[in-house]
């Protein structure tokens, strides 16, 4: 079973005049990491509300289509259900931090499921572990740097063990040192405990490094899903406000010159050993 399908799912607001969403399909299978990329106002953080149910329990609006998440369909789902399957990391951690110590933070979620102590215990300290916070664990949250609240709160989605986490532009808040990172964390993640991520994200450079699939999207509509090398290097995304990454472009521009070249995406560092200068 996949992990997540979407079919068919238009969205409009209540206060909007056109859909949102529009006719949108996407399957996705367990363990896989998608960057979701689009210019701003596309309808990402809509479609990522349709994800985590916010949509269509919150927020109002004209719902058609279906979004089933590891066999339990949004739509039909309390939210309290679905929070244990999706875990959602808003772009600005202020919004997801409450208590006086990080590990407290952290075991905020766990707490409140009534599960027993030991395993908080041992949840929070895997989740502080994975992301490289454990020197950390006693202290104040508000005193934290943006990049480690990030981590915090992405602590406290993890220690939930959800199967599907979403990060709504999570690095916009960060310089590309901390940036890079939290993705390099995404990355780490992914690879011990097998959970899946949909990332939304502009700096396209930072992401598909982690990405198995890079999807498109513009006006509501997807247009681009498959693997990233192959939307950066063979589909003309530009026009859709997709910010191909410099090294990508470079890449891109030799291979038409005939320079033969992997038909992965290259890191800044390879291109001269490839060309062989
Ligand atoms: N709560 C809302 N009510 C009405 N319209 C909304 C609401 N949230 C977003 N929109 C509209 O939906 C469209 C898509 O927005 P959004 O999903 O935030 O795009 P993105 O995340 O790609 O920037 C925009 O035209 C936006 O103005
Ligand atoms: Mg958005």
């Amino acid at each position: 079973m996949a992990l997540l399908e979407i079919e068919n799912l238009n969205f409009r607001y209540l206060d909007s005049e056109r859909e949102v969403i529009q006719d949108f399909s996407l399957s996705m299978e367990h363990g896989e990491v998608l960057v979701l990329a689009g210019p701003s106002g596309c309808g990402k953080s809509t479609l990522l509300r349709a994800i985590n149910g916010l949509i269509p329990h919150m927020y109002q609006g004209e719902y058609k289509g279906r979004v089933v998440v590891d066999g339990m369909e949004v739509a039909k789902s309390e939210m309290r259900a679905l929070a244990q399957k999706v875990g959602f990391l808003f772009q600005n951690p202020e919004n997801q931090i409450f208590m006086f110590s990080v590990e407290r933070d952290i075991a905020f979620g766990l707490e409140n499921l009534g599960i027993p102590r030991q395993e908080i215990r041992e949840r929070v300290d895997n989740a502080m572990r994975l992301l490289g916070i454990t020197n950390l664990a006693k202290r104040a949250p508000h005193e934290l740097s943006d990049g480690q609240k990030q981590r915090v709160a992405l602590a406290g989605v993890l220690a939930m063990d959800p199967k599907l986490v979403i990060l709504d532009e999570p690095t916009s808040l960060l310089d590309p040192l901390t940036a890079r990172e939290l993705v390099y964390a995404i990355g780490k993640i992914n690879k011990e405990k097998g959970t899946s991520f949909i990332i939304v994200e502009h700096r396209l450079d930072l992401v598909v490094t982690v990405a198995d699939r890079l999807a498109v999207m513009y006006e509501g509509k997807k247009i681009f899903d498959d693997r990233p090398e192959k939307v950066l290097l063979e589909c003309d995304v530009e026009p859709y406000g997709v910010l191909v990454p410099a090294v990508t472009k470079l890449q891109r521009q030799l291979s038409r010159q005939g320079i033969p070249l992997p038909r992965r995406l290259l890191a800044p560092e390879e291109l001269p050993v490839e060309l062989g200068v």
